[in-house]
């Protein structure tokens, strides 16, 4: 197997880290990315990574690429913020299998699939139920249209029960992700920039119901852990991994509840002379669906601050012996959402 890698979203948080590790992992990979802006510092810092200038809707340009290379890493996202650019995937699976030999993708989605935002049952309370990539994959492949992520997840599946013999493919689905990322451009996760910015705006940290509403949480290193397995293991011609439909991998390392995250954060923020009151607030669900109004989506306050999105990665455990390395998100929660408050 070769080692041609083409990239996507390499100037997000996500694809930026996972850019920075491979090659600073990997030296002999061979790595083109897709870029619409060149960053002013990319040659100087990555002088042997190649450059395809275009836009995810781009679609011959991003076919051609993936045609090129027998692994496609893809961080997709949507001005939007969100990880359901349809064109862009289709382009990726068009190029991939044009080449005669078998080829590999490794598609980013996000346990935004598994949320209950869309249920009331558990607004701000605790959910029972944590998923695993192993025991609920069923489930997880066969989740309603109106799930998050779902759209393009759907086509990946697809496309590997299609091209079974020459397209693998492995889906990466972390939960809400810390730590300051590596990448040249954005180095910041969502939460915590948008948590602090509605604090601001109240006037203090809050929660919905009785807070217990909890998420499960990656640091950006960790995932990287997952990556890097999964990219090793597809040029190698597959691996240890596990690829196609079972091909599902969670990434979670711990959980937080929506309470404890307030607490923490008013105690710092009030101490950093930010707000005037270190408790968290109790707010209503029509106040927290007053909020994020940037992200024109509906119902996304209500997904990031009041739902439960609970996950074991069960897979990259057995397969990789995958566990915690990095530091957790209490010891990371001050930087989190400090950066951003010093701007
Ligand atoms: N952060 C989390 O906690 C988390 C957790 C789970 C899942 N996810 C999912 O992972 C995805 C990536 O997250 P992220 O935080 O890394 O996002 P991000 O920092 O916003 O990065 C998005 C990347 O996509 C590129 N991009 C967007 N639209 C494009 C277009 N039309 N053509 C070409 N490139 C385009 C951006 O390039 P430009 O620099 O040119 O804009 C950037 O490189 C998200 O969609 C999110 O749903 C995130």
């Amino acid at each position: 197997m070769g080692s041609n890698i083409f990239l996507t979203g390499v100037t997000g948080y996500i694809g930026g880290t996972v850019l920075d590790t491979l090659v600073t992992t990997h030296p002999e990979y061979s790595l083109t990315v897709l870029l619409r802006t060149v960053p002013n510092e990319f040659h100087e810092r990555y002088p042997d990574v190649k450059i395809v200038k275009g836009t995810y809707d781009d679609f011959e340009t991003i076919a051609s690429a993936a045609s090129q290379n027998n692994v496609v890493v893809l961080t997709l996202s949507k001005d939007s913020g969100d990880s359901d650019h349809e064109g862009s995937i289709k382009a990726i699976i068009a190029g991939l299998v044009r080449r005669s030999s078998k080829s590999f993708l490794v598609h980013l989605s996000g346990t935004g699939i598994i949320a209950d935002w869309q249920d009331p049952t558990y607004m701000g309370k605790l959910n029972p139920k944590v998923w695993s990539d192993i025991f609920d994959i069923d489930a997880i492949t066969s989740l309603p249209d109106s799930a998050l992520h779902r759209n393009v997840d759907k086509i990946i599946q697809s496309a590997a029960v299609a091209h079974e013999d020459i397209l693998k493919t492995a889906i990466v689905c972390p939960p809400d992700i810390y730590g300051t990322g590596r990448g040249l451009v954005r180095t910041r996760s969502v939460y915590m920039p948008v948590f602090l910015e509605e604090s601001v705006k109240l006037g203090a940290t809050f929660y919905a119901g009785n807070g217990t509403n909890t998420r499960s949480w990656v640091h950006i290193e960790d995932l990287m852990i997952i990556y890097l397995e999964l990219v090793e293991a597809a040029v190698t011609g597959g691996g240890k991994a596990e690829w196609g439909l079972q091909g599902y991998y969670f990434a979670a390392t711990h959980e937080a509840a929506q309470l404890d995250i307030a607490k923490a954060a008013g105690s710092i923020l009030h101490e950093r002379g930010i707000l005037k009151t270190e408790e968290p607030r109790k707010v209503t669900s029509e106040q927290v669906n007053t909020m994020m109004k940037q992200f024109d989506y509906p119902g996304i306050a209500t997904y990031m601050f009041a739902s439960n999105s609970r996950s074991t990665a069960d897979r990259a455990k057995k397969l990789f012996g995958y566990e915690a390395k990095a530091s957790t998100f209490w010891e990371n929660i001050g930087t989190d959402l400090l950066v951003g408050a010093s701007k």
